[in-house]
């Protein structure tokens, strides 16, 4: 019989991880509330950008989200001919502008970090940034264009994780996981117990939920909550304004980004929050995010606002996600990708596959891997 491993967490690493184990021989079921609808992963835009989202002083983060960048290609290759379903794989590259003098000498400063990094990024005047996006304001006072840096639409891609992860044979367990037991075993909250030869721990932000994990010697990982807009097309039909590309932008100090999908909609986001797992939609936040993008893309007001929501980050003290064996037996941990699930999923469902099956891992892999 081939081993068989439970998954907690239904969000885009957990059917990652669920979908490329079942590929390599492994008996897999997925145990979540709502399977491809939970977490983050529902709430993400969708993010591939590792140029763009560049941080000070987490070079060792990069080189790992680079890396997983590069993968990207032949996932979505893999997974819409597996399932004869589009993504959403966007390439066309990412702009972000500054729309005052302060953001302007912001962007400068992260334009000579990514530089000093051998990262491709090149400065761009208010003119040139029109021409590339001709909807933004022309009170902007210039960007960064980042070409390598794509998007894919997240609820596409969970949809055909779904059916890919159905096609090679998932389970997929509804409930809510409370403890994790000897054995490994599961025990469920409508008192439900499964065991299973392996257990993988990829429930996000709703890790520090689960009991049973005091000695697993994992870091501390806490929601950051984000609230995220769904604009449509406008009400005379039209989408307006045409976003060739994602745009993203400093204003006064805030960032900012608006991604378009194929169908004309928009992805407005996202806020940066630290106030616990709780997850209403705030007025200020909507308000915020609303006034942010409409200073960047004046068109955005003919939009019809479709959606507001807010899920929660899973992050680590460091920023860097947390995957390998934890001290508990045969139970292991994919958790902690923090702003970057979508990008590091098809890189964690790699390693977390070759952990199960105890091959070797990639150094930059094997360095986020628990100690
Ligand atoms: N990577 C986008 C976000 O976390 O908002």
């Amino acid at each position: 019989m081939p081993p068989r491993v439970h998954i907690v967490g239904g969000g885009v690493i957990g059917l990652s991880c669920a979908w490329q184990l079942a590929r390599s021989g492994t008996q897999v079921s997925v145990v979540a509330p709502a399977p491809g609808r939970d977490g983050a992963s529902w709430v993400a835009a969708g993010m591939l950008a590792p140029v763009t989202e560049v941080q000070f002083g987490e070079a060792g983060l990069t080189a790992l989200l680079l890396e997983a960048a590069g993968q990207w290609k032949g996932f979505a290759r893999s997974l819409e001919e597996a399932t004869g379903l589009d993504i959403g794989f966007n390439q066309s590259g990412t702009l972000t502008i500054a729309l005052d003098a302060s953001d302007r000498a912001v962007l400068d400063d992260l334009l000579a970090y990514q530089h000093s990094l051998g990262l491709t990024a090149h400065r761009r005047s208010p003119s040139e940034c029109r021409g590339l996006i001709p909807g933004l304001t022309p009170a902007l006072r210039g960007g960064i264009e980042v070409p390598g840096d794509h998007q894919v639409d997240n609820r596409a891609v969970l949809a055909a994780l779904l059916r890919a992860c159905r096609d090679s044979g998932v389970e997929f367990i509804q409930g809510v996981v409370s403890a994790i037991e000897p054995g490994p075993a599961l025990a469920l909250q409508d008192g439900d117990r499964l065991s299973a030869d392996h257990v993988l721990l990829a429930a996000g932000a709703a890790l520090p939920l689960i009991g049973g994990l005091e000695a697993a010697g994992l870091p501390e990982v806490r929601p950051v909550k984000g609230h995220i807009l769904r604009l449509g097309a406008g009400i005379d039909g039209r989408s307006t304004p045409l976003l060739p590309r994602t745009v993203r932008g400093l204003v006064r100090g805030r960032s900012i980004y608006v991604v378009p999908r194929k169908d004309g909609s928009v992805v407005v986001g996202a806020t940066m929050e630290e106030r616990g797992s709780e997850t209403s939609v705030q007025a200020g936040a909507v308000h915020q995010l609303l006034s942010d993008a409409r200073d960047i893309l004046p068109g955005l007001d003919e939009m019809e606002l479709l959606e507001a929501r807010s899920g929660l980050r899973p992050a680590t003290p460091d920023n860097t996600p947390c995957v390998g064996w934890t001290r508990l037996e045969k139970v292991a941990v994919a958790t902690g990708h923090y702003r970057n699930g979508f990008l590091l999923a098809p890189l964690t469902a790699g390693a977390v596959t070759a952990l199960l099956h105890h091959q070797p891992l990639t150094p930059l892999v094997e360095a986020m891997t628990l100690a």
